[in-house]
């Protein structure tokens, strides 16, 4: 999907509605059906190198999943639309012995204030809320200038086109679950934010693992480094 057409899914109020009822209904379950998705996210946070002084924003936690890959002893703030998510969210740490602040509100609007954070874990979130640029553009302003974010989720590869079975599966997809259609890198380009690792694959290719920075501070890396 193009960059504009990504753009300009500006969500209504029914679509933000749907958005989180829908993960109201799936909370008890969520655990279960994710689980396939589990390697995937340890790879991701493994790649991040976390000493457990950073400050860590999850923006759409869901129960909570990526709690148990990160260090105990980091700050870790966690933002959900659903209020069952926020639940699980806070049980699970307090199951793990977490200290996190967890609370229900709308990755699209973070109620945070700028360079507040050193990472940002987005997975499995940019694909399921009405407008991925939003959380990108929150998750760059909340992120200090050598921050990183982390993204996990279902993307196809840059500059190509949907498949024709992606598109034709996609309404329903949608409707119940996420986006099968979006690029990554148009997402984080509308962001200032970019790729600063090579990609990886899981489940065969069907989710992306990537690390992304703000621009400006990749170049003045490139800048340091030549
Ligand atoms: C597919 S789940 C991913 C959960 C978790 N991040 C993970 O990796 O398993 C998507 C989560 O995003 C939440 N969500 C959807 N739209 C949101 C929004 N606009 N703001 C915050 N959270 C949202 C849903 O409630 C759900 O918990």
């Amino acid at each position: 999907m193009s960059h504009d057409a990504q753009e300009s899914s500006a969500p209504t109020d029914l679509a933000r509605w749907w958005n989180r009822t829908r993960y109201q209904l799936y909370a008890p379950i969520y655990d279960w059906v994710a689980r396939p998705m589990e390697d995937g996210r340890r790879r991701a946070i493994e790649r991040l190198s976390l000493t457990g002084d950073e400050r860590i924003l999850i923006l759409g936690s869901g129960p909570g999943s990526d709690l148990e890959y990160l260090p105990a002893e980091a700050s870790i703030t966690a933002l959900d639309a659903a209020p069952a998510m926020v639940r699980r969210t806070r049980e699970r740490a307090e199951a793990l012995d977490m200290d996190v602040e967890a609370r229900v509100g709308d990755a699209q609007t973070v109620p945070f204030d700028d360079d507040a954070f050193d990472v940002v874990l987005l997975h499995l979130i940019l694909s399921v809320v009405p407008n991925p640029t939003a959380v990108a553009t929150e998750a760059a302003r909340v992120l200090t200038p050598e921050g990183r974010v982390s993204i996990y989720d279902k993307f196809i590869p840059e500059a190509t086109e949907p498949s024709f079975l992606r598109r034709a599966l996609n309404p329903v997809a949608r409707f119940l679950f996420s986006d099968l259609t979006y690029q990554l890198e148009p997402i984080l380009a509308h962001a200032d934010l970019g790729v600063v690792d090579p990609k990886e694959s899981a489940l065969g290719g069907l989710y992306t693992i990537a690390q992304a920075a703000r621009r400006e501070e990749k170049t003045v890396q490139r800048a340091n480094s030549s």
